[in-house]
């Protein structure tokens, strides 16, 4: 069975990638490399043992994307490409609608004229908003987005429901991420942030090897335990597997079927530090600073539907999360390289 993933060169879909290869799909990337780097497909193979077909593609460009559809035959497509900086959304809205509405609607289009109807999406679980209570479950309706980032996807998943209402040979599944972190336990591929990393992990790591001073931790005044922000943790590769279980199911799922991902356990941002300060022997210096606008609370994942209908369960610790992210780091303290 061959896959079509957009955006596998990144940090979700290389790491979904290695899954996906080592139990047996054949893998074929379409990605841009706008946010990631070619070298990425090297540290793949020296994984997995395999390599796989690589197009670099703007799936924006509809005639790139046929092109792949008609020289590889294609039989499902997982959708990771599409830009997910929520600052930077904010002040580039219309860039990141045309690239994550563009792409999407352009393998739908594609996708249906090639007769494949198998697919995986990234969402998120930014699309619950501020959520009433936790943990979020599938049925929790949508939210109010507070950015283009969030609205896109919101949209992306109103179009994907439109799209399989209309034509029952449609299977889709919405797979809502919580908070991927971590890395692959072997250090070869990890999550490469250009610049400043606006998410709590990969900036945890930075302060660790010392390319930062201290961490920032947004408001200490949130109505949690020690006032911090909850979220829920999931190992990026947990999160890969989770695709995996996806595709292995989505032809017993009539339609389009959401899935949450997460572990349904929620930390906060000190509980994260002491964590990783646990499981490295690595001092995390922090200052307490004001909120970060648009952050909510608290929120973690009901996973009890992914593991009742995919039977995915995540597998990986707080402690794996942390080790691996900071081993990734330091074998790599500058990324890919340019
Ligand atoms: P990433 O930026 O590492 O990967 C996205 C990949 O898509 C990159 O390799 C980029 O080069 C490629 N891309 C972007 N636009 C493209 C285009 N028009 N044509 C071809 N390739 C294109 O991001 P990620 O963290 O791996 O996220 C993957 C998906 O998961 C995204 O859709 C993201 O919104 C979603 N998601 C991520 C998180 C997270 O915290 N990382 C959380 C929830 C949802
Ligand atoms: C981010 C995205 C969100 C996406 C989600 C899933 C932003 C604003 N939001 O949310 O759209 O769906 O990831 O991966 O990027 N924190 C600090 N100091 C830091 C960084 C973060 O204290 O330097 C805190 C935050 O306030 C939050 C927690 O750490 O409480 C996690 O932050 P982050 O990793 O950015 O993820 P989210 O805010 O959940």
């Amino acid at each position: 069975m061959s896959v079509l993933v957009t955006g596998g060169a990144g940090f979700i879909g290389s790491h979904t990638t290695v899954e996906l290869i080592e139990s047996g799909y054949d893998v074929v990337i379409a990605d841009d490399l706008s946010n990631s780097k070619e070298e990425v497909l090297n540290r793949i193979e020296k994984i997995t043992g395999k390599r796989p077909v690589f197009y670099k593609a703007d799936i924006c460009d509809k005639k790139a994307l046929s092109d792949i559809f008609e020289k590889e035959k294609i039989d499902s497509a997982i959708h990771f490409a599409g830009f997910k900086a929520v600052g930077e959304s904010v002040e580039k809205p219309l860039e990141y609608y045309r690239n994550n509405l563009l792409s999407t609607m352009n393998l739908l289009e594609c996708m249906r004229e090639h007769k494949v109807f198998d697919l995986v999406f990234s969402s998120s679980s930014t699309v619950y908003g501020t959520p009433e209570t936790v943990p979020v479950t599938e049925d929790t309706p949508r939210g109010q987005t507070t950015n283009p980032y969030g609205q896109t996807k919101a949209v992306i998943e109103r179009m994907m429901e439109d799209v399989s209402g209309a034509d029952d040979r449609w299977h889709i599944m919405l797979l809502r991420y919580f908070n991927p972190v971590g890395a692959h336990a072997s250090g070869l591929i990890g999550e490469d942030p250009k610049g400043i990393p606006n998410n709590l992990m990969p900036y945890i790591t930075q302060v660790a090897v010392g390319k930062m001073d201290h961490l920032n931790v947004f408001g200490d005044d949130y109505d949690t335990p020690d006032g911090t922000g909850i979220r829920d943790y999931i190992h990026v590769v947990d999160l890969a597997r989770g695709h995996v279980c996806a595709l292995d199911n989505i032809r017993k799922k009539q339609g389009l079927n959401i899935y949450n991902l997460g572990t349904g356990i929620g930390y906060s941002v000190l509980d994260m530090v002491k964590a990783f300060e646990k499981s490295t022997g690595v001092k995390i210096p922090y200052v307490i600073t004001k909120r970060r606008q648009g952050d909510i609370a608290k929120t973690y994942a009901d996973p009890s539907k992914a593991k009742k209908e995919l039977s995915f369960e995540t597998k990986y610790t707080l402690e794996d999360m942390c080790h691996d992210a900071y081993y990734w780091q330091q074998k790599n303290p500058d990324g890919y390289g340019s």
